[in-house]
């Protein structure tokens, strides 16, 4: 049976496109979802790609991750720097979870240097665009097979 994935997406990711350009690229919500498809596709991977703008729900939708997918891949955004509940929902869930940014947040403003979820995942990327993606999604494969 494939392995079940879930790709988290927090506050503001929605309007990938749109925003800030300069920090992460051109490619648009529904490009990225588009590309971690096929990407997840390509290497057997049953992946969900959901977003939300709510802490609460993403809080919701980490707890009900623990018994449906084998691993969590989180772009927390905003959330990353200020939110303990999703830390903690993070840190009941026992398997795989990789912390993604698109943008490299330990070059910019000083707020946005510290994650609150680092220490308590699997692994990260960051700054390296939208390709971070991918690579968690390779990373995750990995992972769950035992081949890292
Ligand atoms: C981000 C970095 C965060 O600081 C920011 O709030 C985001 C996106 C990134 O992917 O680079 O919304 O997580």
């Amino acid at each position: 049976m494939n392995n079940k994935i879930i790709i988290i997406n927090g506050p503001n990711l929605n309007l990938l496109g749109e925003r800030e350009q300069s920090q992460y690229g051109s490619i648009t919500f529904d490009g990225l979802k588009e590309i971690c498809i096929k990407k997840s596709n390509e290497l057997g991977l049953d992946m969900k790609f959901v977003h939300s703008n709510i802490e609460g729900e993403l809080v919701n939708i980490i707890q009900q991750s623990i018994n449906k997918f084998d691993g969590i891949i989180i772009n927390a955004a905003a959330f990353t720097h200020t939110s303990i509940a999703i830390r903690d929902a993070l840190d009941v869930f026992k398997k795989p979870i990789i912390e993604v940014h698109i943008s490299n947040i330990y070059k910019r403003e000083e707020f946005r240097q510290k994650s609150l979820i680092s220490d308590i995942v699997t692994g990260g990327i960051f700054g390296l665009g939208a390709n971070g993606y991918i690579l968690a999604i390779i990373s995750m494969q990995k992972l769950l097979k035992n081949e890292n």
